[in-house]
Order: structure tokens, then C-alpha cells, then sequence
């Protein structure tokens, strides 16, 4: 199985060792609540580059190919990315629209040959960033603990510790590029301990 990163952490998303090899995002959740960069994806906004000499730049439909790409949502009248939570960040990944289950055709926006959907990156077992990806299988796969994800089933956890699919979020397109269009399908993250 050949698994490749995608992703790389903000420079405010440090890493911390937690007990053997965990690795876990810190800064961006002892930080305060209330800082705008950390809310919630918004309806109306749009999904931009989130790393890189593109950062901050919205994610036109034809520029996702057949690796995912991180993005978070930019609030598109003051240009806020809202880039301050790993809970914001979000793996757009392209599949064939007849190879998606029931679940995610729900949350899937289609666009010609191609459907597209919005995976949280927070992983479900202990909150790492998933910037892993199995292209043979469709798979996101979370370095932490190896826990892989079905992109065509949902985020259907398919291997390793993560107890929930990765959430969805909604969106659709708009003259070529993402749009939020709702809510996230279940809690980003992992459970409360
Ligand atoms: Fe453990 Fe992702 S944090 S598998």
C-alpha cells in the first residue's frame, strides 16, 4: 500500500508527543474561542487554498485532480480565512460520482464527469490532522495511528482505532469555485474525553 502526505500543518498548528508516538495538534485549541478565525465554516463562504504560495486562494473546481487538497473557508466579504482551528480545515477529494454510496452522494456536489465532497481533516480517534492518501484504495489515511477513511463511502472507517467516519461538510459550486452551503454532518473531532 502506497500512502502519500497531502497535507502539511499551518505554522500555528504545532505538534506535541503525547505518551508513546501520538501526535496531536495544540496551539490552535488552547487559543481562544473567540477569535474569528476560528469559527465554524459559514454558508457563503468559500473554500481557498490552504497552504503553500497559494494559500488563501479559492479552490476553482478543475484544480482538485485525483490527490485531495486541503482547504479552509474564507469568509468572502472581509477575505477572513478561517484557518485558526484544525477543526476548520478540510480535504476536498474528487471521485467518480457512480462509485459513491448512498451516504455520501447526499453531501457529494457534482460537477460533470466528477463529484466532489468536504472531509473535515480532524480525525476522529485523538484529533489528528488525516494528511494521508492511498490513492489505489480512495482512502485518507491518519499518520497517527494508521486509521484509514472510505472517501467514496463517507469517511467509512475501514482500518485502524478512529471510532467515526470523518464529518462531511455541505457545500456546493458556484461559477466554478466551492461553496459552504450548510452544517457539517456530525461532530468534527474526536469525542469529548
Ligand atoms: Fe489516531 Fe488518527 S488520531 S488514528
Amino acid at each position: 500500500m502506497v500512502v502519500k502526505r497531502f497535507a502539511t500543518f499551518g505554522r500555528r498548528h504545532a505538534l506535541v508527543a503525547i505518551g508513546s508516538a501520538a501526535l496531536v495538534p495544540i496551539a490552535p485549541f488552547a487559543a481562544a474561542a473567540s477569535r474569528p478565525n476560528r469559527r465554524r465554516p459559514q454558508p457563503g463562504d468559500i473554500l481557498v487554498h490552504a497552504f503553500g504560495a497559494d494559500a488563501s486562494r479559492p479552490i476553482a473546481t478543475e484544480e482538485v485532480g485525483d490527490a485531495p487538497m486541503a482547504a479552509f473557508p474564507m469568509a468572502p466579504a472581509t477575505k477572513l480565512v478561517r484557518d485558526g482551528s484544525l477543526h476548520n480545515q478540510l480535504t476536498l477529494v474528487r471521485v467518480v460520482p457512480s462509485a459513491l454510496s448512498a451516504k455520501a452522494a447526499r453531501f457529494a456536489v457534482v460537477d460533470g464527469d466528477h463529484a466532489y465532497l468536504a472531509y473535515s481533516a480532524a480525525c476522529t480517534h485523538t484529533g489528528c490532522e488525516v494528511s494521508g492518501w492511498n490513492a489505489e484504495a480512495s482512502r485518507l489515511v491518519c499518520p497517527c495511528h494508521g486509521s484509514e477513511f472510505d472517501v467514496t463511502d463517507a469517511a467509512k472507517v475501514v482500518n485502524g482505532p478512529a471510532p467515526k467516519p470523518l464529518a462531511m461538510l455541505e457545500m456546493t459550486i458556484s461559477q466554478g469555485f466551492f461553496e459552504v452551503a450548510g452544517g457539517f454532518s456530525r461532530r468534527v473531532g474526536p469525542e469529548p474525553l
